[in-house]
Order: structure tokens, then sequence, then C-alpha cells
């Protein structure tokens, strides 16, 4: 999906796949190559990374400036600090969905679902990180969360990204609430391929009780790769020095 969009837009992109019984050197070894490559302007480390291999290795390795993910240590403290280098690619999609959506998020108590490095801990931050894009309430919660149900159904936007299928009933959310799906689980289904994708939330049985509720597939997924192409032409243009007008 990722290289069909880059294709579309006329991106250049290139595909290595490291193997992960050769160990940490060689994946270094590769990011590296990627780094000192001057055609080169985005790198990002598909996960997760094959069992065996340190997830932190590969993306600490890669050059800051070309972490079009935003998750190296110094790009993650960034945008803990409120000034992102690259916002990641799909918090940054949610914030551009619900901006399309004309969502006010100003002094809104939003509830995020999952605290994983790649949704919920980044979207936490980068929905605090600026006064601009609504004062929110922000609350992440996670599988340990005690009586989570209380906290979701308070939520006048509830993002979930949690990797459990359908597991947020009509129950767990309040009335008119704004919802974001952000799972993508495979669950066996009598399909052709023998299964089929949905989300976190129980779409039929939350459908109509809630104001706004994104589709799995077709929602926020599409609005990662996007905001990977919007990162990739951000970092190309301050590569370069030459200007590109970015909304
Ligand atoms: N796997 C699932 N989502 C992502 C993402 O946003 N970036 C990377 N690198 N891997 C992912």
């Amino acid at each position: 999906m990722k290289r069909r969009a880059c294709e579309e837009v006329g991106i250049e992109s290139v595909h290595r796949d490291v193997d992960p019984a050769a160990g940490a050197d060689a994946l270094r070894a590769t990011v590296r190559e990627l780094n000192d490559d001057p055609a080169v302007d985005g790198i990002l480390v598909q996960l997760p990374v094959p069992e065996g291999v340190d997830r932190s290795v590969a993306v600490r390795t890669v050059d800051p400036e070309k972490d079009v993910d935003g998750f190296h240590p110094e790009n993650v403290g960034r945008l803990v600090a409120g000034d992102p280098r690259f916002r990641p690619c799909t918090p940054h999609g949610i914030q551009r969905l619900l901006a399309a959506a004309d969502v006010d998020t100003e002094g809104a108590d939003i509830t995020v679902v999952g605290r994983s490095q790649i949704v919920g801990r980044p979207l936490a931050n980068l929905l605090l990180a600026r006064a601009e894009d609504g004062n929110a309430t922000v609350t992440v919660c996670h599988s340990r969360t005690r009586d989570l149900a209380e906290k979701t159904r308070r939520a006048d936007v509830l993002v979930v990204a949690a990797g459990r299928p359908e597991f947020v009933d009509r129950e767990m959310v309040g009335e008119g609430a704004v919802v974001i799906d952000v799972g993508v689980n495979r669950v066996d289904a009598d399909t052709e391929r023998g299964y089929e994708l949905v989300g976190d939330v129980d779409f039929e049985a939350v459908e109509g009780h809630a104001g706004v509720l994104t589709p799995v597939p077709g929602g926020v997924g599409p609005m990662t790769v996007a905001m990977l192409l919007y990162n990739a032409t951000l970092a190309a243009s301050r590569r370069s020095g030459v200007d590109v007008e970015l909304s």
C-alpha cells in the first residue's frame, strides 16, 4: 500500500529486506547505508520487526532528519517537548480526520485506548503539543485500566488503538461521540481469503449511537499512508532547500 501510494504521487521508493537471522549488525548496516545515501530523503522501518530483531536498534539508527515515522528518540523528545520535527503518521492522520470532519476539540475530553509507541503515546503528545490544535483534556487508557467503560463513555472523542477485535460495544460509547477506530484485526471468516479485517470497535453496534464513526478498512489506514507521503515530502523539502507548500 505504501509503495503503491509513493508511485501514484511520483515519490521513488526502495524496499530493503533484512534477514532477521543476520542479526542487529546487518540491520544497522542497511539503515546506515540509507542514512548515507544523499538520494534518500526518508526512511521507515516497517513495524513490527520480526522476532529476534531489536526494534529500538533499528529505530535509533535512522538519521533523525530522515525519520519520517518520528520514532527516533530525538524526535520523540521533540514531540513531547511540543516541537515535533515530524508528526507521526497515524496520529497526524487522526488529527487531519478530526479537522476535516469539523470536530471541535477545544476543551474536549479525548480518550485514547492503547498506549503503543506507534499510536497511543504519540497521539496523546500531539494532542497536547499545540494550543492551536485544541485544548483537549487527554486521557490514555490501556489493557490494565480500571473501569475502562466508565472512562470511554465520557469521551467526546474516543480513539481506539488497542488491537482487540470489536471489543468496543455500544455501552462503552457516549451518545453522539466521535469514534476513531484505529484497529486493524484479521479474524477468520468465510471469505475467499479465509479472513476479514475488522476494527477494535463493533461497527454495527456503535453506528447510529456514535455521532461519527470511522470504518475499518478505509478510515484511519489511508490517512496513515497519506501522512507518510506528507512527511517524506517535508523531509525532501528540508534537505533540498526547495520550498514545498504543505498545508
Ligand atoms: N506498522 C504499523 N503502523 C506503522 C507505522 O506508522 N510506521 C511503521 N514504521 N510501522 C508501522
